[in-house]
């Protein structure tokens, strides 16, 4: 008996082991929901493909960024991706120089990437969705975490707050112990969770925004493992519609009128590497992890 059964599994091993590996062992996964924007980038995209609405049909190509900047100019494309990227699309780098002032906000210095199909009261702001973005630390572009950085938002429509907030560096009016962890804050700064910085490897996030319920939760992983829920559901007021931004705002210091006015250091050479980033329906309960 005992011995039949160890020859049995000696042998069903064998057969598992000479099996071919079905595809590459890397932990990359599909979105499983339905996917409701896309931000994700093709391969091989044309950097000059994100500069007009004749051909970028994925993100807004006339905001929010240095006005006399085109994307192909502020977008870079390290050769890398992240879990949900999978081997049809890439990593793209959001970057910051001087010239990233939009408008004449001579405060900040920004470059965001909104959804070509989010608009103020669209579908982005109802039901249940979750939120998916990875984000990777470029070492010849640091950002300066002596100042604060807004790198994926939810505004409301009417542009008075952000519901939801993902921020690094030092929040401005508060401890900078913390500059050096990313941090999800809530649309009146209070933290719903926050982890170090990692300066090597991929951090993937995933906001589930219960519209209906008032409720966030947060899912998270390091790399490519797979997502946990590591916050909430937390009560948190998403009343207000409005639309999604990925990138870098970057604060000034020394201001109390932080889009007007302020110090920045010159030279500016800063960029934000992202990957993953779509929105999905998770109105059946679905989240890709
Ligand atoms: C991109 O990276 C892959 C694997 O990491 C490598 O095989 C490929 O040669 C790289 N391509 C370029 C253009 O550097
Ligand atoms: C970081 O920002 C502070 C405040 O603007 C500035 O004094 C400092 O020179 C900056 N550091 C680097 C490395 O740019």
């Amino acid at each position: 008996m005992y011995t039949q059964t160890l020859f049995s599994l000696v042998a069903a091993a064998s057969t598992v082991l000479a099996a071919p590996s079905p595809r590459p062992r890397v932990n990359r996964a599909d979105p499983k929901c339905p996917i409701v924007f896309d931000g994700r980038v093709p391969l091989n995209t044309a950097p000059t493909f994100f500069d007009t609405s004749a051909t970028n049909t994925i993100f807004n190509p006339d905001f929010v960024k240095g006005n006399d900047l085109k994307w192909s100019q502020i977008l870079k494309f390290p050769n890398d991706s992240s879990r949900f990227d999978g081997s049809k699309f890439t990593a793209v780098e959001v970057t910051l120089s001087d010239k990233s002032i939009f408008q004449k906000q001579n405060g900040f210095r920004r470059a965001g990437l909104q959804f070509s199909k989010d608009a103020a009261d669209g579908e982005g702001g109802k039901g249940v969705k979750t939120l998916h973005w990875s984000v990777k630390q470029d070492a010849a572009r640091p950002l300066n975490l002596t100042h604060e950085y807004l790198n994926v938002w939810h505004e409301a429509a009417d542009f008075s707050n952000n519901q939801i907030q993902f921020q690094a560096g030092s929040i401005i009016g508060k401890s900078n112990a913390d500059k050096n962890n990313f941090k999800i804050l809530d649309r009146n700064g209070n933290s719903l969770y926050s982890v170090a910085i990692d300066k090597k490897q991929w951090q993937n996030f995933a906001l589930k925004l219960d519209y209906l319920k008032n409720q966030v939760t947060i899912y998270y992983s390091a790399g490519t493992a797979e997502l946990k829920s590591v916050a909430g559901p937390k009560s948190v007021n998403l009343a207000g519609g409005g639309q999604f931004q990925l990138g870098i705002l970057k604060k000034p210091t020394g201001s109390s009128d932080v889009v007007n006015t302020g110090y920045q250091s010159p030279n500016l050479n800063e960029g934000q590497i992202y990957g993953g980033f779509f929105l999905e329906d998770s109105a059946d309960g679905c989240v890709s992890l």
